[in-house]
């Protein structure tokens, strides 16, 4: 694979983007890579814009009102959150950079926590009556604050490419 011209950070995002690719989502993390994924240049993201501060520290006190009992004040998750319970439902998972949310883009997960996930039986609730999609988007904005360069990039780039289409 020959990338031109292209910065240290975006070949990053390709490397980690065919990381993603080979994890293929939520609770199947030990599956082999059966494809590899190429991002042309032309579709790879800029640098990742700057988190804003504001935004930040309003999604951190909500995430910690509505949230944080089930995923944890410091974004950890349940404990043995891959797990499934006796019941069949997985415990809440991290949102910081052990966990899935990062694979998402911003349209999903502002999705995910207006109306919900669709798994039988699951105690993540719905949000839509409760928060306003800003204030889920500031939630989203603390999130990414925890999360390391290269799960920022990895986001980023699936988001900036849904966004851009
Ligand atoms: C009552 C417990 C509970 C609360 C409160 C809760 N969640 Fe969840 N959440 C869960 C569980 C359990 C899951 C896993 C869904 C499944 O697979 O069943 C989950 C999953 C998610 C996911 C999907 C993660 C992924 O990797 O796909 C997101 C995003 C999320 N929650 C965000 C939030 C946000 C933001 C809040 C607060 C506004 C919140 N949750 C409040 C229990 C909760």
């Amino acid at each position: 694979m020959t990338l031109r011209p292209a910065s240290r950070l975006r070949r990053a995002s390709v490397l980690i983007l065919l990381v993603v690719a080979a994890c293929g989502g939520a609770q199947t993390s030990n599956t082999t890579p059966s494809a590899i994924t190429y991002v042309a240049p032309e579709d790879l993201a800029p640098p990742y814009p700057d988190l804003d501060p504001q935004q930040i520290a309003a999604g951190e006190a909500l995430y910690r009102t509505y949230c944080a009992t089930c995923h944890q004040t410091d974004l950890s998750g349940e404990p043995n959150w891959k797990t499934p319970k006796a019941d069949g439902t997985y415990p809440a998972p991290p949102h910081d950079s052990s966990g899935h949310t990062w694979h998402h883009p911003d349209a999903l997960l502002v999705q995910i926590v207006r109306e919900g996930i669709d798994v039988p039986g699951t105690s993540m609730p719905t949000f839509g009556d409760k928060l306003t999609d800003p204030e889920i988007q500031s939630i989203i904005e603390y999130l990414k604050s925890s999360w390391g360069p290269d799960e920022r990039a990895a986001q980023w780039q699936v988001t900036w490419q849904q966004t851009r289409r």
